[in-house]
């Protein structure tokens, strides 16, 4: 059960190669070549997005540009050019977007761009209003089905659409579950209350091969808990917490493909919306009680600390930080080339044999995201670079202070934090305090990142008024 598409092109071949890619970002495709057919798919059918070849025949692109504004008036359609002189420029976008265009895309173009513009301004509504549904609740049913088949989430933080995106089930036992929910059906409200408050149940399951649509669907409910007021920042970071342990678990078993790292895009801007619009995050990050780092998947736990690094700073902007966050999410990538034996050590422990090979993991971690055109170069250099310190007692190449990119010794900071509050069992204030006491541990960091890290933690409102006193 999916989304469905409809793609209008008179080229044979760009349908193939776009329905493809579609269908690999979890859509269902109506593929076709003539304004005729695509009419009666969309007399048939209910679709959540329109892509038109303006130069498509029989009939023509702006009788099926009309048609759908005449008998669909809220589908959403992405105009296709096959170049700019058939559009006419920006005066031609602003022509056609009249015409009831919602976007004008010009060839050639990436799938990918195309999918932002398909999603960018989708709403929730949209996502689940486009589905397929079913009437009424199907019945609970169990089953059995391996363990490994399947990931958890906590009850009291699934989220569901009013059509439930995908199985959803109860575990009874080894092997053994129960589908509570039928993807398709109507979301019932009734069903996870009645497993939550009469059974004490604690987790809800549902298929590995579902985590795409989970993630997908949560990235827009944590976007709309960014957005809204009145929500706790706990909840908030709740929410970003489940989808990137879910997206890193994706990472993890699928493995570096494009489409898995594309899916980082939307994770690492949630992020971004979190860090620059929660006003008292000096305090969640302090408060231990709201932000249980043992729950943390590590690297989730560096993005927000790196990210918060980030803001403290003049030069930050949203592409620094989406691109910080990213490297964080994929930091220590690299371990999946080491063998398991060497990882459950901890660096202390670790033979001299070993240590060499654990200190190659920021290589690996490059190798693994080459040639991804959502990694750019500063990615690549904060993984390469996360373990390198300021005084140049790092790895891999134990350079030293300029050569080492701000952002990576950001990264290292945030790393090398979340390491000591894990390890040692420290509250977060509790481990600041004994890296700033530290003097080796202070000299891998350059000093204004430093100075930047601890002010994470202050109340932005009362560094104004330090600032006020020191002028005066
Ligand atoms: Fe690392
Ligand atoms: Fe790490």
């Amino acid at each position: 059960m999916a989304l469905n598409i409809l793609v209008i092109d008179p080229d044979e071949e760009w349908l193939h190669t776009a329905s493809g890619f579609f269908k690999e970002q979890m859509y269902t495709v109506k593929a076709v070549n003539n304004g005729k057919d695509a009419q009666l798919a969309l007399y048939n059918e209910k679709f959540f997005a329109v892509v038109l070849n303006y130069s498509v025949k029989n009939h023509s692109g702006s009788q099926v540009l009309k048609f759908i504004r005449t008998n669909h008036p809220s589908q959403k359609v992405v105009l296709v050019f096959e170049n700019e002189g058939i559009c006419g420029g920006e005066e031609g976008k602003e022509k056609y977007k009249k015409m009831g265009a919602n976007e004008v895309a010009i060839k050639p173009f990436e799938l990918s761009e195309l999918a932002d513009l398909l999603e960018g301004h989708q709403s929730l509504g949209d996502l689940v209003g486009a589905l397929p549904r079913k009437k009424g609740t199907s019945e609970e049913v169990e089953v059995k089905e391996a363990d490994d088949d399947f990931t958890g989430i906590r009850i009291d933080e699934f989220y569901s659409s009013q059509a439930v995106l995908f199985d959803v089930f109860v575990k009874l036992g080894s092997g053994r579950y129960v589908k509570i929910l039928h993807a398709g059906d109507n979301f019932s409200k009734e069903r996870i209350d009645k497993y939550k408050n009469d059974k004490g149940v604690e987790y809800l399951y549902f298929h590995k091969k579902d985590r795409r649509k989970y993630i997908q669907f949560n990235n827009f409910i944590a976007k709309k808990l960014i957005n809204t007021n009145n929500i706790s920042g706990a909840t908030r970071i709740n929410q970003l917490k489940n989808v990137t342990d879910k997206y890193l678990e994706e990472v993890y078993t699928q493995g570096m493909k494009p489409q898995v790292i594309d899916q980082g895009k939307e994770v690492v801007n949630n992020i971004f919306n979190f860090v620059e619009k929660q006003d008292d995050l000096h305090k969640l990050l302090k408060d231990f009680e709201a932000f249980d780092p043992k729950l943390y998947e590590h690297s989730f736990m560096v993005s927000v600390f790196a990210t918060s690094i980030i803001k403290q700073f003049e030069w930050q902007s949203q592409i620094t930080i989406e691109a910080t966050a990213l490297a964080c999410l994929f930091h220590d990538i690299g371990k999946m080339k080491i063998p398991r034996e060497i990882l459950d050590l901890r660096p202390v422990e670790m033979d001299d044999e070993q240590m060499e090979i654990y200190k190659q993991h920021p290589e690996f971690g490059v190798e693994l995201v080459e040639n991804n055109r959502m990694i750019n170069n500063s990615v690549k250099q904060i993984i390469m670079q996360h373990h390198e310190a300021y005084n140049g007692t790092g790895f891999p190449f134990g350079i030293k202070s300029s050569k080492i990119l701000t952002l990576a010794n950001i990264v290292c900071i945030a790393d090398d934090f979340v390491h000591i509050m894990l390890d040692e069992e420290l509250s977060p204030t509790d481990a600041l305090k004994k890296m700033i006491t530290d003097r080796d541990q202070v000299a891998r960091y350059n000093s204004m990142i430093l100075e930047n890290f601890i002010k994470v933690f202050v109340d932005p409102s009362k560094l104004k008024d330090q600032n006020k006193q020191k002028v005066g």
